[in-house]
């Protein structure tokens, strides 16, 4: 939810300004804009529109060579994606000028203010009264570190700002509430970023911030002070992967190629999950297991694709620790006054780390006193960091828009956080854990026997290009893998698709089925609680009605080939754990559908990667 960068060194800024901006492309794209002090003038280029709008503009008319700059990638709130709304935005006789992610709530009050004064405001952003404003105090106190301190007690809501000012080349400084931002630590050079991205190819040493702190960065010198001004430290950490991993490497687009590094994804997930004793041990989880045998009501809280993950979960961890769950989505739970307890574990999903729905749920839980325990993907964002304890997913750099591996990871996380708990509990018996985990670890292998076959998916994918609508059916874990394949095929491809819980379609949907309609059905694996034969039942139904059935089931399984049209064939694996390699053709089928219709697919309309928003 807008990238922002910004760079003092000794190299070009425009250069390291714009190439930071298009890896965090991907965190919006409505608009884009840069920024450079030079010779006491600020000077600006920005544009609506991708990325590439402002690079044609900035080889039509270039910018001076600086050493000094911000810029900033928006995905729209206050205003419409206008080449006026776009950031950065300036102050009244530009000095100033500033990029900022987030939401300013009293933006109106403030505005009327700015107005009063007599300013002239050019936009209908809630950023261009904060440059204004930080212009202002930057008038009276003459230094930009300490004006932003100022301005920061006055904002209310969300915000991370980076500003640079016209007379003073030498530093770039930017604040943060609820809103991420990283440093990143050269040598005779420092950066600001949304996150590492944004100069993963020039230092991979940040510095994690605090909530309400400002950070200075001059070439050779980072500082950081809180908003009341008292001086603070930021958390250094080393980023564990590189360039390489933030780079397409020869795939068409970064979705595809994060669907083809889930075998990958999975073994790094489940890395060092166990002792010499083959006992499992999550070193992040830092509840202690007395505080876990009291946990005696588990709520999963999460969003899109994350809240699917936290489905698959319940469905295991109820299983294998007969704890009671719950799964709610983070924007609902927050506002309901849900009950929680000291001895509730609430379970936060989040890739990102940064979705401000799921952060601000996990807030209220913990203002009610009940331990929080974030899922993971990005080291040092905030959700963690407000968290009891935290298992990262260690899925690497998720840069397409639409979750892949994230998602798997989440799921795999998920599993190992249901048998740690069975282990705590002693609900499970060593060995059925133990037989569990070795089921995991066969995981990689069989998604990697999925995608060998992908090119069948992306057959059945041209067959089906010109489909207005498209549903998914599923029973037990199968039934989130049908919302999550639908969730793709809506945000990728832009095409009508819905998933049900196949019990549930004769309650209604199946009014829905017409000749021909694609139907993918996601068949459970044999043996268990009748759950194949019901999900038989109901392919029988709809095909009846003349859908067109793609069945995913056990490659073994014979009697599923007689109801499928298409047959997908899955690797044979326990029923709870059907949802990893389920998930992987639907994926596949969304990516190639989407980029058949000529689609971005790492950034389709309307979205961003990390929604900081509520
Ligand atoms: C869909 C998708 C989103 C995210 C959701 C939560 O493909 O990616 O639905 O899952 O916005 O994001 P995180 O996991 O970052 O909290």
């Amino acid at each position: 939810m807008c990238g922002i960068v910004g760079y003092v060194g000794n190299k070009r800024a425009q250069d390291v300004v714009i190439e930071g901006l298009r890896r965090l492309e991907y965190r919006g794209y409505d608009s884009a804009g840069i920024a450079l002090v030079h010779e006491g003038t600020i000077e600006w280029r920005k544009r609506a529109g991708k990325l590439a709008n402002l690079e044609k503009a900035l080889a039509e008319a270039p910018l001076p060579g600086a050493s000094t700059g911000i810029g900033h990638t928006r995905w729209a709130t206050h205003g419409a994606p206008t080449d006026l709304n776009a950031h950065p935005h300036l102050g009244n006789s530009g000095r100033v000028a500033l990029v900022h992610n987030g939401i300013i709530e009293n933006f109106a009050s403030l505005r009327a203010e700015v107005e009063a004064a007599g300013d002239d405001l050019l936009s209908e952003t809630d950023t261009e009264i904060a440059a204004h404003l930080l212009e202002s105090a930057l008038e009276r106190c003459g230094n930009l570190t300490e004006a932003m301190q100022q301005v920061c007690q006055v904002l209310e809501g969300a915000f991370t700002i980076v500003a640079i000012d016209a007379q003073d080349p030498s530093r770039v400084v930017a604040a943060r509430r609820n809103s991420p931002l990283v440093v990143g630590l050269g040598e005779g050079e420092n950066f600001i970023g949304s996150d590492v991205a944004a100069f993963i190819e020039h230092t991979r040493e940040a510095l994690e911030l605090g909530q309400d702190q400002i950070v200075t960065i001059t070439r050779d010198d980072v500082s950081v002070i809180g908003f009341d001004g008292a001086p603070a430290e930021g958390k250094p950490y080393h980023v564990d992967w590189d360039l390489s991993a933030a780079e397409k490497d020869g795939y068409d687009w970064f979705m595809r190629k994060e669907i083809f590094e889930q075998p990958r994804a999975i073994g790094d997930a489940l890395l060092g999950r166990h002792d010499a004793n083959g006992r499992l041990q999550l070193d992040e989880v830092r509840i202690s297991d007395d505080d876990l045998r009291q946990v005696d009501k588990i709520i999963i809280i999460a969003c899109g694709t994350a809240f699917y993950a936290g489905l698959v979960a319940k469905y295991a961890i109820e299983h294998w620790t007969r704890i009671p769950c719950e799964v709610e989505l983070a924007h609902e739970f927050r506002y309901r006054d849900p009950i929680l307890t000291r001895s509730t574990l609430v379970v936060a999903i989040s890739q990102s780390g940064e979705t401000a729905d799921t952060l601000m749920a996990i807030r209220h839980a913990r203002q009610q006193r009940s331990k929080v325990l974030a899922i993971c993907n990005t080291n040092g964002s905030t959700i963690p960091r407000e968290s009891d304890a935290v298992i990262y997913t260690h899925a690497g750099p998720e840069i397409g828009v639409a979750s892949t591996k994230g998602f798997i990871t989440q799921v795999i996380a998920a599993y190992l956080l249901g048998l740690y708990l069975a282990q705590v509990k002693g609900t499970s018996y060593g060995e059925e854990v133990a037989g569990v985990v070795a089921e995991l670890r066969d995981m990689p292998d069989h998604v990697q026997r999925i995608l060998d076959d992908a090119d069948e998916l992306y057959a059945l994918a041209a067959e089906l290009k010109d489909t207005k609508s498209v549903l998914f059916l599923g029973r037990h874990v199968g039934f989130p893998i049908a919302l999550e394949g639908a969730l793709k095929l809506k945000e990728l491809a832009y095409i009508h698709a819905e998933g049900f819980a196949a019990g549930e379609l004769k309650h209604g949907p199946i009014a829905l089925i017409e000749p021909g309609m694609p139907v993918f059905c996601v068949l459970p694996p044999r043996g268990r609680d009748q759950l194949h034969d019901k999900m038989i039942s109901a392919i029988q139904e709809i095909r009846a009605r003349g859908a067109r059935t793609i069945v995913l089931a056990e490659d073994d399984d014979l009697e599923a080939a007689a109801y499928a049209d298409t047959l997908i064939k899955l690797p044979r694996v326990s029923t709870l754990l059907q949802a990893v390699p389920a998930v992987v053709p639907l994926q596949l089928f969304a990516c190639e559908l989407a980029t058949l219709l000529g689609h971005d697919v790492d950034q389709p309309r309307n979205l961003a990667k990390s929604v900081t928003v509520e």
